[in-house]
């Protein structure tokens, strides 16, 4: 680690971090029901508590409302926390100066002079992946950000992001990936270990899938909303690999599906940000740090999961 460039260390030495996409979403996570500005306010509180201070917003999270969110109980905080958003390219982001503008907006609604980590949310299938890098160049440069990173790029748009940044000296942070048991796709296509050669961290969204890994939902019971739809199959699928994380949970004196879930990815040398609703949710996930499955429970995970994981 002695190695790894100062702007990017934080990253490494970061276990795990907490999502906030739910802080605000109707269309996905049904914010407003069944939870409250006051139970994230809580999910918040107990997630430091436990140790976990990296956040993960977006500017398109609710609107905005996440970020808004998240500004106010930082400032309430009384430990450092480090904050990171992502940047949309909506359709009318044509240039280098939309990263700067959209940054500046969001650190308006984060109430902050800088944030830790800015990332650009998705590649644009309109806008070279050069110019947004360019734009985050520029943000780093003027201090609004500590680092700079991606989201949903391959190996080949990430590597084009890292050269540009590259000419300026500003090593690429992160690239922000789906990762979790039901899909391991960037360990079969290598994109996990070139992140591994280039000290790209490499950030594990929903690592949770979205709820499925803590075990509540059943082909009988599935998640309300989209999720329900998304995961129809699998959720017959995984009955044999959830009953393998209670059992491996046992041998850890009560560990949960979700806390093997979560410290699989750990295992795998990712830093998973799953997200939470509730106080009882943030403090079950941040049981999943401290400690480490055998490198045989993994692989008995693995081989769990390689029948129907991507
Ligand atoms: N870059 C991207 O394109 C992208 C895409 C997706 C996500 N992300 C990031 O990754 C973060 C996490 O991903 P995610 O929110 O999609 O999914 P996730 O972390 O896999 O699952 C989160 C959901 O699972 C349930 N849950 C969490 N902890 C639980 C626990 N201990 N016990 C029982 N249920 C629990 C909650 O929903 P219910 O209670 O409703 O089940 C919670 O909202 C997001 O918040 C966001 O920051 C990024």
């Amino acid at each position: 680690m002695d190695e790894l460039p100062e702007a990017i260390r934080f990253l490494h030495e970061t276990e795990m971090g907490l999502g906030t996409w739910a802080w605000g979403d109707r269309m996905v996570w049904n914010y407003g029901k069944g939870y409250s500005d006051a139970d994230i306010d809580e999910a918040f509180r107990v997630s430091v508590e436990g140790g976990i201070t990296f956040m993960d917003s977006a500017e398109v999270y609710g609107n905005g409302r996440s970020e808004r969110l998240l500004g106010q109980f930082i400032k309430k905080s009384e430990k450092p926390i480090l904050t990171a958003t992502k940047f949309f390219p909506m359709p009318w982001r044509w240039t280098k100066n939309t990263v700067v503008n959209a940054l500046k907006a969001s650190l308006e609604r984060l109430e902050l002079k800088a944030v830790d980590l800015y990332q650009i949310h998705w590649p644009s299938p309109l806008v070279p992946i050069e110019t947004y890098a360019e734009g985050l160049a520029l943000l780093q440069k003027a201090g609004l950000t500590r680092a700079v990173g991606v989201s949903n790029y391959d190996q080949i748009q990430m590597q084009r992001a890292y050269t540009v940044l590259a000419k300026y000296d500003i090593p690429l942070a992160s690239n922000q990936v789906e990762y979790h048991l039901l899909n391991r796709k960037i360990e079969k296509n290598g994109l996990l270990a070139r992140c591994q050669e280039l000290n790209i961290r490499l950030i594990a969204y929903s690592p949770l899938a979205m709820g499925l890994l803590t075990g509540k939902y059943t082909p009988e019971t599935p998640p309300p909303g989209v999720r329900g739809g998304k995961y129809a199959t699998s959720l017959k699928n995984i009955q044999p690999l959830l009953k393998l994380m209670v059992e491996i949970g046992q041998d850890w004196g009560g560990k949960t599906p979700a806390q093997i879930a979560l410290n699989w990815c750990i295992c795998k040398g990712t830093l998973p940000i799953p997200g939470a609703k509730n106080a009882r949710q943030a403090e079950m996930n941040a049981g999943a740090i401290g400690w480490r499955l055998t490198p045989e429970q993994v692989k008995a995970l693995d081989t769990a999961s390689d029948s129907f994981s991507k």
